[in-house]
Formats: C-alpha cells, structure tokens, sequence
C-alpha cells in the first residue's frame, strides 16, 4: 500500500503526540485534536481542516453501520474503513480501533490482527479498550512496534459488563480503579489515553499523574485534548447523540433539505435542465432523426 509522506513534513508521528504532554495545561494552543473518519472524503476534509488524530473507530457500528452498540463491527469491516481513511489522510496521526472480539481470544492472536491494521489498511496506531487487564497485550503490541492508545472509562465494548453505556468512575473505588487503569496503561507503553465519560475532577487528577496524553470525550475540558465522534459534531449522530457532544453544524438538516429540493424538481420537470443534459450534434440529430420523422 502507498504511503504519500514523510515525517518532517508536518506530518503528525507519534512522537509529536508525546511531546504535547510537555507544555502546561494552559497552552491551549498545543492540545490535542482528535476526530473520527470513516470513510475517505470525510477522512480527507478532517485531515485538511487540521486535526492531529483520526481516529477509525469502532463507533463506525453505529453511527454508519446502524447497529445500537459498537459490539457487531467485525474485524474486516475495520480493515475495509481503515483502508478507506488512509486514502484521504495525509498528516493526521491515522489511530484504528480494534473491534471486540479482535484482541480478547490470546495474545498471539491480537498481535497478528493489531499487525493487519498497520501492514493491510496503513494504520500508524492502534486503540484498546481497558486498563490493568490489557496490560500484557499492550506491552506485546508495543514491544512488536505498533504504538498503542488506550482507552478507559465508558469503554463501549464493555455494554453488557456496565449494563448500559454509563458514566463511570463516580464512587471512591471506581475513580481508584480508574487511577489503576491508567497507571497500567501508561506502564504497559502506550502513548495516549482516551479517557470517555467520567467526572471532569478525575480526569483533570488522571492527567496531572499521568506523563502520556490524555484524550478526553465526555470528560471534561483539562485533558490534554479532546476527541468527537464526527458524526455527533456535524449532526448527524442520530438518536445516539451524547451529552457531552457539541454539534457544531447540522448536516442531517441540510441533506433533508437538499433531498426535499431535488425530490420536487425532479416531481415539477424542473431537473434535469437543459445546462444538465448533453446533446447529439446537429449531424447526428439529422442522420438518426431524419426518416423517423411523421
Ligand atoms: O469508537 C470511537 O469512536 C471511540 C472514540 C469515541 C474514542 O472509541
């Protein structure tokens, strides 16, 4: 597969993620802005508008794929999108999502999926979901070479175990869990941690402690950067929507509205207009026309 760049070209590397950890919280302009793609226009628009970290995540089940977790997505659908987003990404750091079921069988097993995602589909990153229990596979990822962000909190793939997709972390032993999570993640060397859906006061602790980035969705503002689901932030997320989502523009509006234009100008004749047809040549129309004529 092609990879069209090169580090030193403003290309965003895991390195780069790293060192944002270095500047104080209050150096906004250096936190981190991560995003989700799924496809290649919209990969493309989100790399070109900025962003730092694409994200293909498994959260493509349900806000492309209309399932109502993100438990279905298979590994080869992953593989399919993740291949697609590469293709209209250029600098954003390009992180996939391993999908439940993908690195929960053995060890070996994860490494040789985790190794699709960079060798077939151009991943740069990997996400697993959990702290102290993915320990072991997040070192073997990373001793193998393939950069590893975590992912604690709210993590989706654990629906059934958390009875509903809730905030987590609010109780005294959930938040020291927590804490144990990300400890264990940053020890087993991954180089950032998507924290999702937990009080802002523990996630502002999490990330003063912690010396990787934290990536926060739903967990308040003193992360060391956010991340959105894309569909969420440009309204088409549907009833899923989230609280903690800010939508910045309503798409699903304006393909409702477009819709409704070209459903009544197709109904009235008024599309296609003659500008939007081709034509034969006079020649031609003579030719064919000319004995058909009454
Ligand atoms: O699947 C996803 O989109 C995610 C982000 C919400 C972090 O895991």
């Amino acid at each position: 597969m092609s990879t069209a760049f090169h580090a030193g070209n403003g290309k965003v590397t895991v390195p780069d993620i790293l060192a944002r950890k270095s500047h104080p919280a209050n150096f906004t302009e250096h936190k981190i802005v991560a995003l989700t793609a799924y496809d290649t226009p919209t990969a493309r628009l989100v790399d070109e508008a900025g962003a730092d970290i694409i994200l293909v995540g498994d959260s493509l089940a349900m806000v492309v794929l209309g399932y109502e977790t993100t438990l279905p997505v298979t590994l080869d659908e992953m593989l399919h999108h993740t291949r697609a987003v590469r293709r209209g990404v250029r600098r954003a750091l390009l992180v996939a999502d391993m999908p439940f079921g993908s690195y929960h069988v053995d060890t070996a097993e994860s490494l040789r999926h985790a190794v699709r995602f960079v060798k077939e589909a151009g991943a740069e990153a990997v996400k697993v979901e959990g702290g102290e229990r993915r320990m072991e596979l997040i070192a073997r990822l990373v001793e193998a070479e393939i950069p590893v962000m975590g992912h604690i909190g709210l993590t989706p793939q654990s629906f059934h175990a958390f009875g509903g997709f809730r905030v987590q972390g609010k109780t005294v032993e959930a938040a020291e869990q927590l804490y144990r999570d990300a400890r264990a993640v940053e020890a087993a060397g991954a180089f950032s941690i998507v924290l999702e859906s937990m009080p802002r006061e523990l996630a502002a602790q999490i990330t003063s402690e912690l010396r990787i980035p934290t990536i926060g969705i739903g967990a308040g503002p003193d992360c060391d950067g956010q991340i959105l689901v894309l569909h969420d932030m440009i309204g088409l997320g549907g009833e899923h929507t989230p609280k903690f989502a800010r939508r910045y523009v309503n798409v699903a509006e304006s393909i409702s509205r477009a819709v409704g234009e070209y459903a009544r100008d197709v109904r009235n004749g008024a599309f296609p207009a003659d500008a939007e047809s081709f034509h034969l040549s006079a020649e031609v129309r003579e030719q064919l026309f000319a004995g058909r004529r009454k």
